[in-house]
């Protein structure tokens, strides 16, 4: 069972603004100099993008803290009005018709297709007598879950197929568990891309009158964010779920209001919902997350309580001696403040392991003993000198394992209880670790290692043998990565901080600021951007000679909580800085040139691409935000949002609301500053990030910067969301369209 520090991964971010006293801030600057525009912005070019007209409501303004704040673009809020879907239609077919010019979007669009083709899996997990294990052959919408008795994998039967729930294969499995001996699977779906699922259970053997392979009749709704944490008994499971949303903010994935009230429920197998045992919610605190875990002898029930962010209160439960749930579960509190981050990696009797950073930025062990409170914390594997701690797990009985960054790459050592004593450290290639796989009472340890150069290798460790051993290797054909090759340098922020980074480029490369390049980041939630692949990213390598440039600024957890707090909050404007920098440190080392250098992150960083085209324009010649945050004073209103103000401050404080209004993509647009060419893309049923966050920068952009020499566009998809789930074909028809509009915009030459 993982640590379960962080329940979101739940991606965000923002940007950079003048004083505004007296003024109203989104029209700051908006207008005036269309005159005097950066060079190269000529009168020809000004009627060259169309921009599909947007009403501006200039009546919409608030008084905030004493400032006139404009927001003219509000009723984009709404998604289910004519004008939003108006705008929405005219935004899509204005983009379409830019990118549809492309003059090699035929060739990219095979050539990302072949990249993306190559067979992968993930490690295999040993549940009762099977080995199961997800498979994508290549380009089927959603991966299968097969399963063998053998390792071999010969004899494999597939086990779920979410590509049979939609024509569309915008069905995905959203969670799934399997219960303790392996004969109930407990999964989640969900559509379109939205966070909502819904919970069902299917037989892995034959069992009562259902057969393997079968569902039974359970059905649990209307659940997010949440996982299935079986009892032991096996007679059901813990999940979270929230209200059902009021059909007056959209359908189920395009709904927008507040997920707030988060109740934890025990559904038993064989009951309707209705039956389910409310175990925990919290009407004072109505922003509370509530995480569910069960020891894997069944005797604890572990919650966390949080409110977003990487810190979290502990509570832990006693369960039956038979495994059941107690009529009356009581929790006893380990932790009851916000003060660090705290995960049960597993028991023995009375004795908790807790992965928590209280007191050790980095990370380390602890453990609790249940019948002796007053104890507290006592140290097992203390804070490692520079090392972060990433990922713990108990198996083989007594073994421990801990999964370590170096300096953004994975280091995977072999302790042993009840001392914690240090076994050794695995033989393992350069390269990051995830998809950890493993039992407590198993001899086996799988994990995959991935580079920029190379998807998931997986390896076993077994330890009666004590040797690691190469189960499976992933082969891209017409990415021959021998050509390339990937660097680790340190780049200056502004501060003096030094930024590690990611280069990956031809070998032969000429350092002559002509090649074009892409910069991306992220910088938050203490996510650490490990070295991965992506087909992607493969092709950009591969088709147009680029440079690829992974930078793990400040905000993430690359070195742990320190590196997340000089990017969050106050300090956010840190990650921005950082990211700009490596941007000029590219161009000054002659990887790229600004012109040739395209910029790109996701959610969080999102937010970190619209910040920094705000703040320093002239670094990049084109920009590609996905699904971001761009509304740094509204961003809490909408759906999960909520919780991300232990990241970015709540906008409802004056204190915060300054900062907040300082780096607001949407809030800093400027009319007096040539923009680089800027797609915002994201989706109808992106109900993590909503969209409305595009919507309105796009607007505000296209009204600022209507006479901008490059492009400033929107792209949103249809029946997708913020990124999970996302059907292959979708996938690569977003990224064509982003590659066209980069090669387009910075005139990149195709390398067939
Ligand atoms: C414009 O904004 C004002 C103030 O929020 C609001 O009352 C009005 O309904 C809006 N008008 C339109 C057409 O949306
Ligand atoms: C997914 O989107 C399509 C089109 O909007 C809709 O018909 C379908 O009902 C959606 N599915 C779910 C489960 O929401
Ligand atoms: C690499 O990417 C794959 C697929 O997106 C993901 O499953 C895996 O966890 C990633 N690995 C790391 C180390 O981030
Ligand atoms: C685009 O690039 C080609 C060759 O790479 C060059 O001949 C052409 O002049 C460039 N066009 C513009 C508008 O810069």
């Amino acid at each position: 069972m993982p640590p379960r520090l962080l329940l979101l991964t739940v991606c965000l971010s923002l940007s950079n603004v003048l004083s505004a006293n007296g003024r109203t801030v989104s029209d700051r600057g908006s207008f005036q100099s269309v005159s005097h525009s950066a060079k190269g912005v000529s009168a020809a070019h000004k009627a060259q993008w169309d921009y599909p007209p947007a009403y501006r409501n200039t009546s919409s303004v608030e008084v905030l803290y004493g400032r006139e704040v404009a927001d003219p673009y509000r009723w984009l809020e709404n998604p289910d009005s004519e004008e939003t879907k108006e705008f929405i239609t005219a935004q899509n077919k204005l983009t379409a018709s830019y990118t549809g010019q492309y003059k090699y979007r035929k060739e990219a669009k095979a050539a990302l297709t072949n990249m993306h083709n190559y067979k992968r899996q993930s490690s295999p997990a040993r549940h009762g007598e099977y080995y199961y294990i997800t498979r994508n052959s290549g380009l089927q919408a959603q991966s299968v879950i097969y399963r063998d008795r053998s390792l071999s994998f010969e004899k494999q039967d597939v086990f779920f197929d979410p590509n049979q729930l939609s024509r569309e294969g915008t069905a995905a499995l959203a969670t799934s568990s399997f219960s303790t001996t392996g004969r109930l699977f407990g999964y989640g779906t969900s559509y379109n891309g939205s966070d909502w699922m819904t919970l069902r259970v299917r037989c892995a053997v034959n069992f009562l009158q259902c057969r393997s392979g079968e569902d039974l009749a359970d059905e649990v709704r209307w659940v997010k964010f949440s996982r299935m944490s079986w009892t032991s008994d096996e007679r059901g499971f813990f999940y979270t779920r929230y209200p059902e949303p009021s059909t007056e903010q959209g359908g189920p994935g395009t709904d927008t209001g507040g997920n707030t009230n988060a109740m934890l429920y025990y559904h038993r197998i064989g009951t309707p919902q209705s039956e389910d045992q409310l175990i925990l919610q919290d009407p004072e605190h109505p922003n509370y997350l509530f995480a569910s875990d069960v020891t894997s002898d069944g005797r604890w029930l572990v919650v966390t309580v949080s409110r977003g962010g990487a810190i979290n209160k502990l509570w832990v439960a006693p369960m039956n001696q038979d495994g059941s749930v107690p009529e009356r579960v009581e929790f006893r509190s380990i932790v009851d403040d916000f003060s660090a981050a705290h995960g049960v990696i597993d028991s023995d009797d009375s004795l908790l392991y807790i992965m928590t950073n209280a007191g050790a930025p980095r990370y380390k062990i602890v453990t609790y003993d249940m019948n002796s409170p007053e104890a507290g914390f006592v140290d097992l594997v203390p804070q490692h000198a520079t090392n972060v701690l990433k990922d713990a797990g108990i198996f083989a009985d007594n073994r421990l394992y801990l999964h370590y960054l170096q300096d953004v790459k994975s280091i995977l050592n072999i302790h042993v209880l009840p001392t914690g004593q240090k076994l050794r450290q695995l033989p393992t290639p350069v390269g990051s670790m995830s998809g950890f796989r493993y039992k407590r009472r198993n001899h086996e340890l799988f994990f995959q290692m991935s580079s920029y150069l190379a998807p998931a290798i997986t390896y076993r460790y077994d330890v009666s043998q004590d040797t690691v051993s190469e189960f499976h290797t992933t082969v891209v054909s017409g990415f021959n990565s021998n050509e390339f090759e990937t660097k680790q340098v340190l780049v200056r922020s502004n501060d003096g901080t030094q930024i590690p980074m990611f280069i990956t480029a031809r070998k032969d490369i000429k350092l002559d600021g002509s090649n074009p390049a892409l910069l991306y980041g992220y910088g938050g939630f203490s996510i650490s951007l490990l070295p991965n692949f992506s087909s992607s990213w493969a092709f950009f390598l591969r088709h147009y000679n680029g440079v690829l440039a992974v930078a793990n600024i400040r905000g993430g957890g690359e070195y742990g909580e320190l590196w997340h707090g000089g990017g969050m909050l106050t300090q956010k404007q840190n990650s921005f800085d950082d990211f700009q920098s490596a941007a000029k440190y590219l161009s000054s080392q002659g990887y790229t040139r600004p012109a040739r250098l395209t910029i790109n992150g996701g959610s969080n960083g999102g937010l970190l691409v619209g910040a920094s085209i705000n703040q320093a324009p002239e670094l990049f010649g084109c920009a590609l935000a996905d699904v971001g945050v761009m509304d740094m004073l509204r961003f809490h209103k909408f759906t999960i949002g909520h919780v991300w103000t232990a990241e970015y401050g709540n906008p409802d404080n004056e204190e915060d609301f300054e900062y907040l209004l300082d780096y607001s993509p949407l809030h800093n647009v400027r009319a007096d500053r040539a923009y680089p060419a800027v797609l915002l893309t994201t989706n109808d049923h992106d109900d993590r990030v909503v969209p409305l966050h595009s919507y309105k920068l796009a607007a505000q952009l296209q009204y600022a910067r209507r006479d901008n020499a490059s492009p400033l566009m929107l792209r949103v998809g249809v029946n997708a969301g913020h990124g999970a789930g996302k059907p292959t074909e979708k996938l690569i028809e977003e990224w064509v369209n982003k590659f066209a509009f980069m090669a387009l915009s910075l005139n990149l030459s195709w390398a067939l």
